[in-house]
């Protein structure tokens, strides 16, 4: 219950376009994922030419940095927040400009725009948020669009995309449309569609311009044929993503109900875990957790004595997480 994977194994008809893909891997993959982008196209309203695909969204986060930043740049990203902003940021010599999320765990956009100078080239928002499962409302993304300087690049990750819309968040590619300034949207494969392990994401892009150059840039075949025809295959499988989607959002409130009866305080998630403030040190808990063999994510939250990321498992997870956390607080 560790890294916000799906618990449930890829639908039986994606499993059989990968093990078609997999008799064909003798030849490279189309590089371009045409006929993925193609679907994506049809699905988002957009044009094909503005979406790029990646090895994960991960690949996309480390484009945006390549493309955006320079030696001496700035890059604001919220804290906590997925460990590849930083990293990412870092690795081109740029200075981190850390922005706390609010007290709820979505990504505070009136300090993001504060954070922002004329050194800035690139800011990091994503939402549902990981680690907090914060989603962004629509005033929050308008501000946003609206505020956001234009001589900088918007990273807009949507990882957790899937979750958000189902628990009522907002369409947020409208909303960026209106964006004078370069963006990127990113969305992965790996969460609701089950596919972590084949590593697929793709990214919907303000102009042809903006994904030509991620498209420059880009690893040769990055994305494997299996990952592929994985992809276009868990699209069709519209069933399959929607009982995940339900099944997350009532596991999530059964394990927020139990951690808030012994005592943690759930923040409000639209992700594929539950967040919670802990009563006790969070590394504790979780070291008490991981002798049951339960892995979570402790990590500090200020003025606390920290907090603990709880990926939504099967339902019979829920339960031994709930049993071995009621031990481990001597409930
Ligand atoms: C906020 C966020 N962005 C991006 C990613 C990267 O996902 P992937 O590279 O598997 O698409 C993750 C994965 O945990 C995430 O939590």
């Amino acid at each position: 219950m560790h890294l916000n994977e799906s618990p449930f194994p890829p639908a039986p008809a994606v499993v059989e376009a990968m093990q078609r893909a997999a008799a064909g891997l003798n030849r490279y993959p189309d590089h371009d994922g045409s006929e993925l982008i193609a679907e994506l196209a049809r699905r988002t309203g957009a044009a094909p030419d503005h979406i790029v695909i990646g090895s994960g969204t991960n690949e996309l986060l480390y484009a945006s940095a390549d493309i955006s930043l320079d030696q001496g740049d700035e890059a604001v990203a919220p804290v906590p927040g997925f460990p590849t902003y930083a990293k990412t940021i870092t690795m081109r010599g740029a200075t981190h400009v850390g922005v706390a999320v609010r007290k709820d765990g979505v990504v505070d956009i009136e300090a993001t725009l504060k954070a922002v100078t004329p050194q800035t080239r690139l800011v990091f928002v994503a939402t549902p948020h990981n680690p907090t499962g914060g989603l962004l409302g629509m005033a929050d993304i308008e501000l946003l669009v609206r505020e956001l300087p234009e001589h900088l690049l918007l990273h807009f990750d949507e990882a957790y995309y899937e979750f958000g819309r189902h628990a009522g968040g907002p369409e947020s590619l409208p909303l960026l449309a209106r964006r004078r300034g370069p963006w990127i949207a990113t969305r992965s494969f790996s969460k609701a569609y089950g596919l972590a392990g084949a590593r697929v994401g793709y990214g919907i892009t303000s102009s042809r311009e903006l994904a030509d150059a991620y498209r420059k840039i880009r690893i040769n075949f990055s994305v494997n044929a299996v990952a592929l025809a994985a992809a276009r295959a868990a699209l069709d499988e519209g069933g399959h993503l929607a009982e995940l989607l339900d099944h997350t959002a009532a596991e999530r409130g059964r394990l927020a109900q139990g951690l808030s009866a012994l005592g943690f305080q759930p923040l409000p998630s639209a992700a594929n875990f539950v967040t919670v403030v802990t009563p006790r040190p969070a590394a504790e808990i979780a070291q008490g957790l991981r002798a049951k063999n339960i892995f979570v994510l402790p990590f500090p939250w200020p003025q606390t004595p920290g907090a603990l990321r709880i990926t939504v498992g099967t339902r019979q997870d829920t339960d031994a997480f709930l049993a071995a956390i009621r031990s481990v607080m001597g409930a």
